[in-house]
């Protein structure tokens, strides 16, 4: 199945898309996670989306596109992939659609309050990519994966997640209609206090594996 998670930042897109990936043996390929591992190596195209990233504002399409469209030739998403924060606008879903043909497009809706205080309490590991919530860590700052100290994204600084709202708002919502136009649309509301385990056994009802 060749999967987009939708939705706007701090939603769940990523904690989802992990469970699902060791579920059903898909990869996960997070355009964010992907940006930030360029940004960590110091490569030319994560100097340049560094800036943006910060800024809580959106990285040019043409970049975004051409790193999506390389990583669907590997051999890993022969058998299907979720798309983790891409296409974010319109001509990222056209180009998208010109090398992928897409079985749903997952809308994971969740209110602006509950995301400002998740992602106040984020904390990743820039070694691995796994994502925690202080609320779950009990005050532990490693990675349970690999031992990597824990992170809190610079972008996850309250004045940015205010923006990344607004861009999402501006830029990506749209996509909703893009999708549900074509039928591909699915969407999974999250209650505000629902664990991760609730929402995920939310998510693979509305995929249709439970
Ligand atoms: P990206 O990394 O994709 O960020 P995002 O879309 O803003 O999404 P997040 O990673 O912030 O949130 P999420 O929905 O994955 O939530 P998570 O699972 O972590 O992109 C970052 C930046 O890169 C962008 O701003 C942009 O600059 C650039 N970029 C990336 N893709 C791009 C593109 N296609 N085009 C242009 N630019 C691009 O969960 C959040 C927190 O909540 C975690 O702490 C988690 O533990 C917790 N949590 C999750 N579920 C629950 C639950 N049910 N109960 C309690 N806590 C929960």
């Amino acid at each position: 199945m060749n999967l987009i998670f939708l939705g706007p930042p701090g939603a769940g897109k990523g904690t989802m898309a992990q469970l699902l990936m060791a579920d059903a043996g898909i990869p996960q390929i997070s355009t964010g996670d992907m940006l930030r591992q360029a940004m960590k190596a110091g490569t030319e195209m994560g100097l340049s989306a560094k800036r943006y990233i910060e800024a809580g504002e959106l990285v040019p399409d043409e970049v975004v596109i051409g790193i999506v469209k390389d990583r669907l030739q590997a051999e890993d998403c022969k058998n299907g992939y979720i798309l983790d924060g891409f296409p974010r606008t319109v001509p990222q879903a056209e180009a998208l659609a010109q090398f992928a043909k897409i079985d749903v497009a997952l809308n994971i809706a969740l209110d602006d309050e509950v995301i400002i205080n998740r992602l106040g309490g984020r904390r990743v590991c820039l070694k691995c990519g796994a994502t925690y919530h202080t609320s779950t860590l009990n005050g532990k700052d490693t990675c349970a994966n690999c031992g990597e100290k824990l992170v809190q994204r610079k972008d996850d600084a309250p004045e940015t997640v205010k923006n990344r709202l607004a861009v999402y708002a501006a830029q990506t919502a749209p996509l909703i209609d893009y999708y549900a136009k074509k039928g591909l649309l699915k969407t999974v509301e999250c209650a505000p206090k629902a664990t991760v385990q609730e929402n995920y056994a939310k998510v693979r009802e509305t995929l249709g594996m439970a």
